[in-house]
């Protein structure tokens, strides 16, 4: 890879913090929540409905990271046609970025297609962007700011 800089190959791996939670489609959320707070044994910390992207999620701690289960609140909704073309399963990859504005013109810069112009409000008190799978073998990727 080119144009990396020490500061990007250092021990922190980068622009990408962390891996802040992964994504699961899932087609009931109350079916789903209740399997997965018996699977990991922990309870359910927060749901939210994100109305301008047709979702309700429902997440979990785990460590450092998160389990988000995304349903469609209306079939129109881009989860809505994942759940029709793929069923349901892993989703989306999602990594806590410092300056969510500077990572997309980064990504833009290198190519990757950008889902929106300009960051949005998501659910669990960030700012998200997403890059479309098709530059990353498959996977959505999901870039993601605390909101202070
Ligand atoms: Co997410």
């Amino acid at each position: 890879m080119n144009n990396l800089t020490e500061e990007m190959t250092g021990r922190t791996g980068g622009p990408f913090r962390k891996i802040e939670h992964i994504g699961i489609a899932v087609r009931d959320l109350d079916e789903a929540v209740a399997r997965y707070e018996q699977t990991m044994g922990t309870a359910c910390y927060k749901r939210e409905t994100v109305e301008s992207e047709g979702v309700e999620t429902a997440f979990f701690r785990t460590g450092e990271g998160k389990i988000e289960l995304v349903a469609a609140t209306r079939g129109d909704s881009p989860v809505a046609r994942f759940l029709e073309k793929r069923g349901e399963g892993m989703h989306h990859v999602a990594f806590e970025v410092a300056d969510i504005r500077a990572e997309m013109e980064r990504c833009r810069k290198l190519g990757c297609t950008l889902l929106s112009e300009s960051p949005k409000p998501g659910a669990d008190n960030k700012l998200v962007a997403f890059l479309h799978p098709k530059e990353h073998h498959g996977v959505l990727i999901e870039l993601c700011q605390p909101i202070e």
